[in-house]
């Protein structure tokens, strides 16, 4: 028996568990699998609220926890002793055909072709104008999980991996619903409260709009380390990792589960990759995988009361939960110790 019991031990999960225990709660991770290898292992870890063209109250949210982000990864080193590859690297967002470039032309953030070629060399000649993003950065997200693994364990988070959850179950009174306990592959578990992350799988226990859509990915090694900023084109990404790693994203696959790699999907990121920054032509290749993202309608995060009283609801951060993870998590853990909903809460 623990205060909360979270299902899911992906970002979301974690520094949810990390903030609530930070306040004082005593917290249980139940994942099926290994912690960090859904979603969140498989993202560029990109931290682009305005790349990412985020509007209206979203990009508001999106810009609050890209700020909470120094001081975030701050206490996760201090408690994990573990470097997160949190760059502030900023991002230059080309256009590539002229009828975007005459929209970018107008932003306040364009710079011309010869700029962006200052900010960055070694651009193709297809780029004919960019934004210059100097506050979006980026996180090495496989590198955080170790961190908040690392962390939840200094705080003597329960973390139970290899427990998959069947069933969230519930008594229904005339006046409130309430969970009573989580039917799993190891028996029974009880908590006080609960809270689902559980990424794109969340349909597999409530039936919330969340549902999964894929995105394949390739990594190649630039021995010269000549692309220091984040480079977020139509169609694909580009992100340098301070190691040589540079990550190549992503289709976007309404396919349901459908797993693997693709040749089209894969040749379509690498044509485009190379003609934005000619140099990858030249890179060995060296991975590549795929990943759900758990989308939810208006691309808006599920957050805050369920229809069950001591059930909050942490899921579908589509394609910006890496970004989304800190606000989440103070949120969340704001929401069940002190009673303080935001009005992101829908
Ligand atoms: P997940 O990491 O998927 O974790 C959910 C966990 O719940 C899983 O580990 C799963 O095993 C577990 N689980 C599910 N059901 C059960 C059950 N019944 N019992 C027990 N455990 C269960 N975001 C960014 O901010 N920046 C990016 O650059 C970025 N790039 C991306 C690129 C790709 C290709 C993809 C796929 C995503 C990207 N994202 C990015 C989005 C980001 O990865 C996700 O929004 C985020 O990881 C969601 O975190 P999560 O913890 O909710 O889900
Ligand atoms: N945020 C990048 C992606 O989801 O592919």
């Amino acid at each position: 028996m623990t205060d909360v019991l979270i299902i899911g031990g992906g970002i979301i999960g974690l520094s949810t568990a990390i903030a609530l225990s930070q306040k004082g709660a005593s917290v249980t991770v139940v994942e099926r699998d290994i912690c960090g290898q859904g979603a969140t292992w498989a993202a560029a870890g990109m931290l682009a609220p305005e790349a990412e063209r985020l509007e209206g109250s979203l990009l508001g949210f999106g810009i609050r926890s890209r700020d909470m982000y120094p001081q975030w990864i701050a206490n996760l080193m201090r408690l994990s002793g573990l470097d997160c590859g949190y760059w502030c690297c900023g991002m230059i967002a080309p256009s590539i055909e002229e009828g975007d470039h005459q929209i970018i032309a107008k932003y306040p953030q364009y710079i011309s072709q010869e700029e962006s070629h200052k900010r960055q060399s070694g651009l193709g000649e297809v780029v004919l104008g960019s934004l210059w993003l100097p506050e979006d950065g980026q996180v090495n997200n496989r590198k955080l999980t170790q961190a908040l693994l690392t962390a939840a364990r200094s705080l003597s988070i329960k973390i139970l991996e290899g427990v998959n959850v069947y069933q969230v179950v519930c008594d229904h009174q005339r006046d409130h619903q309430r969970v009573t306990h989580l039917d799993t592959s190891v028996g029974k578990l009880q908590s006080d409260r609960y809270v689902l992350a559980t990424g794109a799988w969340t349909r597999s226990l409530l039936p919330l709009p969340v549902k999964p859509i894929k995105g394949q990915m390739l990594s190649v090694f630039d021995r010269d380390r000549h692309l220091q900023r984040v480079i977020y084109a139509p169609s694909c990404y580009i992100v340098p990792r301070q190691d040589g790693t540079i990550v190549i994203g992503a289709t976007v696959e309404d396919k349901g589960f459908e797993q693997g790699i693709t040749a089209v999907g894969i040749a379509q990121l690498l044509n485009r990759a190379i003609a934005i920054y000619p140099a990858i032509a030249n890179m060995p290749i060296t991975e590549t995988w795929w990943g759900f993202r758990p989308y939810a309608p208006n691309e808006i995060p599920i957050l805050g009361a369920s229809d069950y009283e001591n059930l909050v609801l942490a899921t579908g951060h589509y394609r910006n939960g890496i970004l989304f993870a800190p606000i989440t998590a103070k949120l969340i853990s704001d929401f069940i110790i002190d009673g303080i909903t935001d009005p992101i809460f829908q």
